[in-house]
């Protein structure tokens, strides 16, 4: 029997901002299901009576933005091994018996993004360099250590921050003072941004990539603008450049299939549908 009326959201505080109506929207449309995806702003004392609320009145499951991502671990009745190691949520399913499972699609999505644009990608060849030490530079290590890979240098402004992702992660973190992050680009064929430099409205990122070897991979995570200062130093320097809009849009993927059913494609079109928006 064909499902109807299913509906699944995100919540923040605030949430006018996020733009997973307009991705969940398209793909409904788009594989012809009939659902519904709204924007929930929740304020954090609401957050335990909304998430035992929503399956009540139909909800499967929600996405989880700022500032709730870490907050919901603690009503979950279950919680993933990922999302355990990562120290947040962004993608809560409603269980049959009662309460939720929380998830974090975020180091899923970096790495689909990745292996999507370098199809010889390999987790025990790959020295990454990661810059920030925030939410976002701890999902992509958890998934880059959970792909294999061997070692990753680590820096950071904030270098105790660096130095805790270490104490969390193990030895396999090798933490580099933000000042000399230039100089290790030699050792490194991967280099990551996670901070929020390069953003619109935010200062750019003052690298030089002279250090650089032309065959290294170059992952901005910002994806507004979608090619940053970052990503055309990498070009002149003939890196493989990849923007942050792929993570974005494949962390939404487990999401919608658990949710409705259907695995949904990121390709092209869903690209440029969502930056026309
Ligand atoms: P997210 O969860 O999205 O990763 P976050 O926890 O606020 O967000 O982390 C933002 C990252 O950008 C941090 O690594 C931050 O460095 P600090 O830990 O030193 O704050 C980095 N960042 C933000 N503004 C920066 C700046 N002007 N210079 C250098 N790093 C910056």
């Amino acid at each position: 029997m064909k499902k109807s009326n299913l509906i699944a959201g995100v919540m923040g505080n605030p949430i006018s901002h996020s733009k997973s109506p307009v991705l969940f929207r398209y793909w409904l449309e788009k594989f012809k299901i009939q659902g519904q995806y709204v924007p929930l702003k929740i304020a954090y004392q609401d957050l335990e009576q909304v998430l035992s609320t929503l399956p009540k009145i139909g909800f499967l499951g929600l996405n989880v933005t700022i500032p709730h991502k870490e907050a919901v671990l603690e009503f979950a009745e279950i919680v993933t091994p990922r999302a355990k190691s990562i120290g947040a949520a962004n993608t809560l399913t409603f269980l049959p018996n009662g309460g939720f499972k929380a998830d974090n699609t975020d180091g899923f999505g970096f790495l689909a993004n990745l292996k999507e644009h370098q199809q010889s990608w390999r987790a025990k060849k790959c020295i990454p360099l990661v810059l920030g030490a925030g939410g976002a530079s701890r999902s992509v290590i958890s998934s880059l250590l959970d792909e294999g890979v061997r070692l990753i240098y680590v820096t950071n402004r904030t270098l105790e921050r660096a130095r805790e992702l270490k104490n969390f992660f193990g030895s396999q973190i090798e933490v580099v003072e933000w000042n000399n992050k230039a100089e290790i680009l030699n050792d490194i064929n991967l280099l990551i941004n996670t901070t929020s430099l390069g953003m619109i409205d935010h200062k750019i990122l003052d690298l030089s990539l002279d250090n650089i070897a032309e065959s290294a991979t170059v992952i901005d995570l910002v994806y507004n603008p979608i090619k940053t200062q970052l990503l055309k130093e990498a070009e002149k320097q003939g890196c493989k450049c990849i923007d942050g809009l792929g993570m974005l849009l494949y962390q939404a993927v487990p999401g919608f299939e658990q949710w409705f059913g259907v695995k949904p494609m990121v390709d092209n079109e869903t690209r440029k549908m969502f930056l026309a928006k």
